[in-house]
């Protein structure tokens, strides 16, 4: 045997070999199970796709790059679920193509944040973060209020979703670029932020 495991150890092709079969091994044993729970997949009770105004501010928070700084994940750790809440679950993000999770936190988890500020405190933050935390090193994001939704957008991201399986209905496509009119970036952001985590199961 020791004869055996001198050649694996000499040959560094054979090792890389072996060393995948390993990994990939290891891999196949995390994602297989997943594959057939159907909780990983299927929504939570109430949970369902973004409507036009909360689809067009996540849609901005992926193009302002929010994700760089902020997670949507709470992990099953005690000092995550004090300070956040529910941990995540898999059966809240099933409509978030791509998803939010993430591991890098510049600022907070995002993941509960709705109706944790009112939505004045919001639109004060994203246009000037200063002015209600002086110590925040978050960048402004002062356009937001200036910006139209773009209707077009909102209605084409829809039926995008529609065709990868998520049951929006034909009305409520047809009726998305009259649910933006009028509304700006600042408010769909905001409409967002407000409702995540509205779904998560309470308590700690
Ligand atoms: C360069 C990093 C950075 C980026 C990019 C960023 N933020 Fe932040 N954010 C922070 C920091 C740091 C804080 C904590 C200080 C504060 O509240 O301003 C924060 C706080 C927040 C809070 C308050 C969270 C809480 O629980 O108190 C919200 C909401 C928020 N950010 C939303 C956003 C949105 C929406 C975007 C994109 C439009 C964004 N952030 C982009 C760094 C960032």
């Amino acid at each position: 045997m020791a004869f055996g495991h001198e050649k694996i150890e000499k040959n560094i092709g054979l090792m890389a070999v072996l060393v995948a079969v390993a990994v990939s091994l290891g891999g196949l044993a995390e994602i297989v199970p997943l594959m057939y729970q159907a909780e990983a997949i299927k929504p939570l009770p109430g949970v369902k796709p973004y409507p036009a105004l909360e689809l067009a501010g996540r849609d901005i928070y992926v193009r302002e790059g929010c994700y760089n700084c902020h997670s949507q994940m709470v992990r099953t750790l005690r000092f995550e679920t004090e300070r956040y809440g529910h941990y995540s679950l898999a059966g809240e993000s099933v409509y978030d193509r791509p998803f939010q999770w993430g591991s890098k936190r510049t600022g907070p988890d995002l993941a509960r944040v709705g109706g944790r500020y009112s939505d004045d405190w919001h639109r004060v933050h994203l246009v000037d973060p200063r002015a209600v935390v002086p110590e925040s090193n978050m960048p402004a994001f002062p356009w937001l209020q200036e910006t139209a939704v773009d209707a077009a957008q909102v209605t084409v991201s829809m039926k995008a979703l529609q065709r990868l399986g998520d049951p929006y209905s034909d009305e409520e496509i047809a009726s998305a670029a009259g649910d933006v009119a009028g509304k700006t970036e600042l408010d769909a952001v905001v409409a967002y932020l407000q409702a995540l985590g509205k779904h998560a199961p309470r308590g700690g």
